[in-house]
């Protein structure tokens, strides 16, 4: 997804712009640009690819200005082509933006009558001939008041000027937007993650604010074009650092810390001294909440699937969970006694943070489970449960999966256990066998070498299913996510018991199935629907924690997993298929880290 790095100074800020944008590269991007003053005029210089593309063009052609801006872009509006990559640039402003102007067109047709020659496919390049336009007439806030109030639709915005060649201006709405404080330099990036490694001195830009950005100081204007104060806020130091260490990439390393980021998040809610859970001031109280709503994107909705599961085991209270760009638009009735929990990692997915306005706009009660605890969806949520998971940086998520169940499994044994709905000894066996998870875990990675063997079955196969019951169904859905997003394979996830109901239909000769059984009150169950997986050629992985009795007959390969109580299973099953998807993606030489055409954080609906 776009990103945006803004950096102005009293040196030549190219290099940092460039180390900024690397830092903005795990959000997934197909182009990027650069924009800064060089002697009174604007210099752009962009490219298709990687950050790597436009450092050797700078190293050709070096563009060395005291101020300027950088973009990586993930195509909306037109092909992802030098031409459509941002800045996009007139002889008096240049713009980078994250988000989609719905009204482009119009405006495009205004602006051609009045002589403008577009350049781009891009919705982007509308902002920067209205601003050229509007600078004729108007100084430098006004006209920009005036571009922004015409535009529709969501962005943050990073531009400079010919004229005001000091400044950077920064705008956002809808798409999230850091303002950074340096010495004798002021940042803009569209995370505070890309500006860390300059400054911990961070301001959030509220949706309709404005920001104005020298060297030696930052302005903020509110959409009423009043002058504003912000607080700055000081970041935390990551206790885990992101570099890869020994490992070859992002993935492999984020796949291999599960353990240990079970670990973390598990010490930050356990009170082990008195064998409780600390939800610290969790304002919302269990007692009173008649209905729980889930709602994620993703990976973060599959951890909202199976936490219905456990909320409905061990609460009598109703779950519903929805994809937030389904819920964002639902016709709902919000209840005062409801509920309304986000997960996200990134807490800057747009569908999740538009599904969260909503309920703030009906003053529904709201809590959200993030891994970034600065981000947009934290901050604007009633109450925040972090994931404690550190940076995420590999596109497909994987420790972040862990981090968010176990978040949501530690949430409902405490409201379990408010409610009284959970007697006290039962309370403190889940605490003590919860707190043997990360052994656990570490032990179910060590299924590496047999899962790289496995792997070679799915090379040459059209796609792939997996089929799970229970609290294994969420997690076959998950397998066949990460299946699609690294190896690019057709993969279905589904409830086993609805087989039977369609995709039997696609089973073949030699198409791999992975069944997960776990011994749980489902297995016998999902053993039959094994054999008739097997009875129309159907390549079967067994995942179980219970191989011994099974008539493995036929079944291509069996994995054990560690036994566990059932609700903690789910956390162990996910192992072996985040590495099933790893190595089929690494024999194929996929880039493992970026997979094609997605994005970390995606911050357009
Ligand atoms: C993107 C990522 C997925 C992620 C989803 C939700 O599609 O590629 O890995 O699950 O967004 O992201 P979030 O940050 O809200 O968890």
């Amino acid at each position: 997804m776009c990103g945006i790095i803004g950096i102005v100074s009293n040196k030549s800020v190219t290099s940092n712009i460039i180390q900024s944008l690397k830092k903005l590269e795990y959000r997934g991007y197909d182009s990027a640009g650069i924009a800064t003053i060089v002697n009174g005029d604007i210099d752009e210089k962009k490219c298709t690819g990687r950050v790597d593309n436009l450092e050797k063009i700078l190293f050709k052609s070096p563009s060395n200005g005291p101020l300027g801006i950088g973009h990586v872009r993930w195509a909306t509006h037109g092909v992802p082509s030098q031409v459509n990559a941002h800045p996009h640039s007139s002889e008096e402003v240049s713009v980078v933006h994250n988000g989609i102007i719905e009204n482009s067109n119009e405006l495009k047709k205004d602006l051609e009558n009045k002589g403008y020659k577009f350049k781009s496919q891009t919705d982007t390049e509308v902002i920067t001939f209205t601003l050229t336009d509007l600078l004729r007439k108007y100084d430098l806030i006004d006209a920009i008041n005036k571009t922004l109030k015409k535009l529709n639709g969501s962005f943050a915005l990073g531009i400079i000027f010919k004229k005001y060649n000091n400044v950077i201006v920064g705008a956002r709405r809808g798409s999230p937007l850091a303002v950074g404080y340096g010495h004798e330099e002021n940042y803009l990036g569209s995370d505070s993650y890309a500006l860390k490694s300059m400054t911990n001195k961070i301001t959030y830009l509220d949706d309709g604010d404005i920001c104005i950005l020298s060297n030696s100081k930052i302005e903020f204007y509110n959409s009423k074009n009043k002058k504003i104060n912000k607080e700055i806020l000081t970041l935390s130091d990551d206790k885990h650092n992101a570099e890869k260490g020994d490992y070859k990439d992002f993935m492999s390393k984020e796949i291999n810390e599960q353990d240990m980021t079970a670990k973390t998040c598990i010490n930050e809610y356990v009170d082990h001294l008195r064998q409780d859970i600390n939800l610290y001031n969790f304002s919302i109280k269990p007692e009173e909440i008649e209905k729980i709503f889930l709602i994620g994107c993703g990976t973060a909705y599959h951890s909202c699937v199976i936490a219905k599961y456990w909320l409905e085991e061990l609460t009598s209270i109703s779950i519903e969970v929805d994809i937030a760009s389904e819920f964002r638009y639902r016709k709902l009735k919000f209840n005062k006694k409801s509920l309304y929990i986000f997960v996200s990692q990134s807490g800057e997915t747009a569908d999740t943070f538009a599904a969260l306005d909503l309920c703030k706009k009906n003053n529904a009660k709201t809590c959200s489970i993030v891994n970034m605890v600065e981000s947009s969806i934290a901050r604007a949520s009633d109450f925040v449960l972090p994931i404690h998971a550190g940076p995420e940086i590999g596109v497909a998520s994987t420790k972040a999966f862990i981090g968010q169940m176990l978040v949501l499994y530690i949430l409902a044994i405490k409201i379990s256990e408010v409610r009284k709905e959970i007697s006290k000894s039962d309370y403190s066996k889940k605490i003590t066998e919860l707190k043997k998870l990360p052994d656990l875990i570490s032990r179910t990675l060590k299924c590496q070498d047999k899962i790289q063997i496995i792997a070679k079955d799915f090379l040459e196969s059209k796609g792939a299913m997996f089929l799970g019951r229970g609290l294994s169904f969420p997690i076959a859905l998950e397998g066949a996510l990460k299946l699609k997003e690294l190896s690019y394979l057709h993969a279905e996830g589904y409830p086993a018991g609805e087989m039977k109901h369609g995709p039997l239909a696609l089973i073949e000769e030699g198409l791999p199935v992975v069944i997960l059984a776990p011994k749980d009150r489902y297995f016998e169950k999902t053993i039959s629907n094994m054999q008739e997986v097997i009875a129309r050629g159907g390549k079967v992985l067994l995942i179980s924690n219970e191989t011994n009795n099974v008539i493995s007959e036929n079944v291509r390969f069996t994995l054990e997993i560690p036994k566990t109580e059932d609700c903690l299973t789910p956390f162990l099953m996910t192992i072996p298929l985040q590495l099933l998807a790893y190595h089929v993606a690494s024999l194929k030489n996929y880039d493992i880290d970026k997979p094609r055409n997605l994005a970390k954080s995606v911050t357009v609906e």
